[in-house]
């Protein structure tokens, strides 16, 4: 991870993800969530004010070391014990069937290998186990696609690798969930290209 991923973009996306009108969707992507949880691409800890009463412990996959220290405040104040267990979501250094919910929040369009990451959240997950999104991805609309893919070669390279374009529900359902929860809708505080969210909860077989 080169001095620009690693020192300066966690902070580009610790303002741009810390903006107020998303907090009302951090807030429902993580109700219900409970028990041992696993974060994928925990950043500097913007969900942690919303974490239920009903989560015990936290595990937590982030590459940027700065995005963890940015998370220091929230991580003291954090009711939960949350653990910095992994780097990489595309391998997840925890045994199968060992959490009971995931959460992943605008992190499933950066990972290179969204597939690999989608099969190692499933595989931790106990049978059954909720994992709740909260993801910008392909709009449904044609003429905002057609923007997202022009855009998409730029947004990569100055966003860490972030795509435009992935289908998120289609991806989980491919990796093998049953999305039982979905809205999508375009954020209301993005342009359309970068506003094309799913919001929704997918179950592990
Ligand atoms: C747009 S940020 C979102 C951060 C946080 N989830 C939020 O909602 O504020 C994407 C995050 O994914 C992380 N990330 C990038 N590659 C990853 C990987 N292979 N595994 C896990 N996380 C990754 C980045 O470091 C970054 O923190």
């Amino acid at each position: 991870m080169g001095i620009y991923e690693d020192k300066v973009l966690p902070r580009i996306i610790n303002v741009a993800c810390g903006m107020k009108p998303l907090r009302q969707y951090r807030e429902r992507a993580c109700a219900g969530l409970r028990g041992r949880v696993l974060e994928v691409g925990f950043g500097s800890g913007l969900n942690i004010p919303y974490y239920p009463a009903e989560v015990t412990g936290v595990a937590a996959i982030e590459p940027a070391d700065t995005g963890w220290t940015l998370a220091g405040k929230r991580l003291s104040g954090a009711r939960v014990p949350i653990e910095r267990t992994g780097l990489d979501g595309q391998s997840l250094p925890l045994p199968d069937n060992s959490c009971d919910t995931a959460l992943s929040t605008f992190t499933l369009c950066t990972i290179p290998d969204v597939e690999a990451a989608l099969g190692e959240i499933r595989r931790v997950l106990k049978p059954g186990g909720k994992f709740h999104f909260l993801e910008h991805g392909l709009a449904p609309d044609e003429s905002v696609q057609r923007w997202q893919h022009r855009i998409e070669p730029v947004q990569k390279r100055l966003f860490g690798g972030c795509h435009l374009t992935r289908p998120v529900a289609e991806l989980l359902t491919k990796a093998g969930f049953t999305v039982t929860e979905l809205d999508t809708f375009y954020e209301k505080s993005a342009p359309k290209p970068w506003g094309a969210a799913s919001l929704g909860v997918a179950v592990a077989p």
